[in-house]
């Protein structure tokens, strides 16, 4: 009755919209992005909030690379030991992608309170307003939500409403449909995504139940609903896409409880970015402003070719690898120089297809090298900075750092990430050599256990245009300075 309902409401609502919304063929749509430490992002009475100090805020990124880096190894040792089949999809232009399938619990940045970039979101009709942990290490977007009668309500107790919190409610949407649980959908193509067994009759809602690294929990039910986005170009016009998959989260226990919920950023059939990429050309971006910045210094993230990307003259692509460790995104690299000359790493360190590779994360904040490539940076970096008087801080994976008295950045030599198809990514130098106290700075490279994968973290891909072509294969980046005024040259 209810499910009938929803389709008339819908089929109502989406003509109603269709009329009012753009033709945004060239357009792209825009997401509001801000760093954790933004104040829109603050919430009462979590652990979120400024960091007290400069070692406060590195402590608590360094913290959260930590969960991250566990839980994308364990990714890899699944991916190794179960590798199943792939399978296939294509898009509207008959491209034929190949994915592989995960089958392990799903740790997004939310881990341990790690989301370090957060977006605003709207969802529901009319749009209800969220923030996001934007997470590239996660393919689904869930938020908070309330929905009865819920299954999941049924056999666990779901928490009374909480009104100091953000919640969905599913009630006062008509574009909300829950995906029924004997569905294709939920059997089979959302198994890799933590859907459950549970099916007490054929119209119940496909559940899911995240387990995340700090033991949190959530656990709630998939849905399409509606997601209105904003638009660079026609900026007074919202743009409606319909039936994206969502998840309704009922039972959030644990750090997951501090958040609205994840916008999932990943690679996999059905995840959020794929879906909302297909409307805008396959093609996703975003500039990392310097997390250092004034706090309240938005950017965006955006779906389709934005203007500013064509308007960087000296943008440089390379191979973009999806489906290989979904649902993340990895590059080749060849080689890493500094000053110049190239550092002797093995090149099984860069190998994806074997026990290496280097995927590019907007959720781990640090760059982590595996200890093969680890060793040499630091021995190139090291007689530059000799002068300075070594210190121990108490940030035990950070563990070069150095009285900055005197420090100039002239005085380090480039660092330059060289990818196998030629092209050349030098990040500043404040991207690697970090500030972690006053007066204190460090490099900022974590050394991960071989075998393993190395990770370009956020602080690195500050500073930098970042553009994600999913039909292309092409990570296209270049130098910028992310500030709004440059994107209305
Ligand atoms: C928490 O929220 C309440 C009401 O929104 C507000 O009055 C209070 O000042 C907030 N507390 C903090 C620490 O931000
Ligand atoms: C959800 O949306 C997808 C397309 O995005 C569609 O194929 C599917 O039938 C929808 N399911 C429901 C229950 O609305
Ligand atoms: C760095 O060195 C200067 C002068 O040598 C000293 O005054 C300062 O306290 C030192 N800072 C730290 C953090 O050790």
């Amino acid at each position: 009755m209810s499910l009938l309902w929803f389709l008339q409401s819908f089929f109502l609502f989406s003509s109603f919209l269709a009329s009012a919304s753009a033709n945004t063929d060239d357009d792209a749509a825009q997401f509001e992005m801000f760093h954790r430490h933004a104040p829109q992002v603050y919430k009462n009475g979590t652990t979120l909030g400024p960091p007290k100090s400069q070692l406060e805020r590195v402590k608590q990124l360094v913290h959260s690379d930590n969960a991250r880096q566990q839980m994308i190894s364990h990714r890899l040792v699944k991916r190794s030991s179960h590798r199943r089949n792939a399978y296939e999809f294509q898009d509207g232009n008959n491209n034929n992608y190949n994915v592989q399938p995960v089958d392990i619990p799903m740790r997004s940045a939310a881990d341990t309170g790690a989301g370090q970039y957060f977006v605003s979101f709207r969802v529901g009709s009319p749009p209800q307003k969220f923030v996001l942990i934007a997470d590239t290490g996660s393919d689904v977007t869930w938020m908070n939500c309330y929905y009865r009668p819920s299954p999941v309500c049924h056999r666990e107790s779901c928490p009374n409403l909480d009104v100091t919190r953000r919640i969905f409610h599913a009630s006062r949407s008509p574009t909300f449909k829950t995906i029924p649980c004997v569905s294709d959908l939920c059997k089979f193509d959302l198994s890799g995504s933590f859907s459950m067994d549970y099916c007490p009759t054929a119209l119940s809602p496909c559940e899911f139940e995240y387990s995340y690294a700090d033991g949190s929990r959530a656990l709630g039910i998939f849905a399409n609903e509606t997601v209105t986005v904003g638009l660079e170009l026609h900026k007074h016009r919202k743009k409606k896409l319909h039936n994206v998959l969502i998840g309704c989260s009922q039972i959030n226990e644990g750090t997951v409880h501090a958040f609205d919920g994840v916008m999932g950023l990943g690679y996999s059939k059905h995840s959020f970015a794929v879906r909302v990429a297909k409307e805008f050309g396959y093609m996703f971006s975003y500039c990392l402003v310097d997390h250092l910045s004034p706090s309240n210094f938005a950017n965006y993230l955006s779906f389709g070719r934005q203007s500013k990307g064509s308007k960087l003259h000296n943008m440089q692509y390379t191979k973009l690898i999806l489906g290989v460790i979904n649902p993340f995104y990895a590059v080749n690299v060849a080689g890493i120089s500094i000053g110049g000359t190239m550092l002797k790493i093995p090149s099984e360190v860069w190998d994806i297809e074997g026990n290496g590779g280097v995927i590019i994360d907007s959720g781990t904040s640090l760059t982590a090298l595996t200890e093969l490539a680890y060793k040499p940076v630091i021995a190139a970096l090291d007689p530059h900075l000799k002068n300075f008087q070594k210190l121990d801080i108490d940030i035990e994976e950070l563990n070069y750092c150095f009285n900055a008295t005197g420090f100039k950045e002239s005085l380090v030599p480039k660092l330059a990430f060289h990818f196998a198809d030629g092209a050349q990514f030098v990040p500043p130098v404040k991207s690697y050599v970090i500030d972690a106290d006053d007066g204190v700075k460090c490099l900022g490279f974590t050394s991960i256990k071989w075998p393993g994968n190395s990770i370009i973290g956020n602080i690195m891909q500050q500073n930098h245009f970042w553009e994600f072509d999913l039909v292309g294969k092409k990570l296209g980046f270049a130098p910028s300075s992310c500030t709004m005024l440059e994107s209305k040259v």
